[in-house]
């Protein structure tokens, strides 16, 4: 049996046609996927990258009356966040501790934890907030007493005005890009 023959035909003018064609819209779908990639990036780059470029607005809240406050005393209050959304509903409450110092100076720190921002619970037996995630442990001035949270708890400037104590809301400080 004579080994199999390969035939060559020279390129007829319409499948060169065809390959071009073929050629062409290969093209035409890389870009135009492409292009999909690209423009359904922005938004999400836009997510990602907004909070470092834009400034978000700083608010002083109300959290309650002074006399509602006892001095050497730390407890929980809560606000509206500096830049609610319109469909946020609750998720726009927010929360501090508050501590009163004195008869006229208050300390507020944030309630997340400057590990991995799990929110601390505050242990007044022991005057220290405690951090339920990975055991991190901060002393009632927000210093680190233990464990691997790297940061002292982040402070809210407060103040009093006619009578009420108010906190000056920022977005919630968990890394070191948002002190
Ligand atoms: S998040 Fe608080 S110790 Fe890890």
């Amino acid at each position: 049996m004579p080994p199999e023959e390969k035939l060559y035909l020279p390129e007829s003018a319409a499948d060169k046609k065809m390959a071009d064609r073929r050629r062409f819209l290969a093209g035409l779908s890389a870009t135009l996927g492409g292009l999909a990639v690209v423009l359904a990036g922005f938004p999400l780059l836009g997510f990602l990258f907004s909070p470092l470029i834009k400034k978000t607005p700083r608010i002083w809240r109300r959290v309650g009356p002074v006399e509602k406050f006892e001095v050497g005393k730390t407890v929980a209050v809560s606000f509206t966040d500096a830049t609610p959304l319109p469909w946020a509903g609750v998720t726009s409450e927010t929360a501090a501790w508050l501590r009163r110092e004195s008869e006229t100076e208050f300390t507020a720190f944030a309630v997340n934890c400057t590990h991995l921002g799990c929110p601390v619970r505050w242990l007044q037996s022991a005057e220290l907030f405690l951090c339920p995630c990975h055991g991190g442990v901060y002393y009632a001035n927000g210093d680190v007493a233990a464990g691997p949270p790297p940061l002292p708890l982040p402070r809210y400037p407060a103040r009093i005005r006619k009578g009420q104590v108010e906190i000056l809301t920022s977005p919630v400080p968990i890394t070191p890009f948002t002190f």
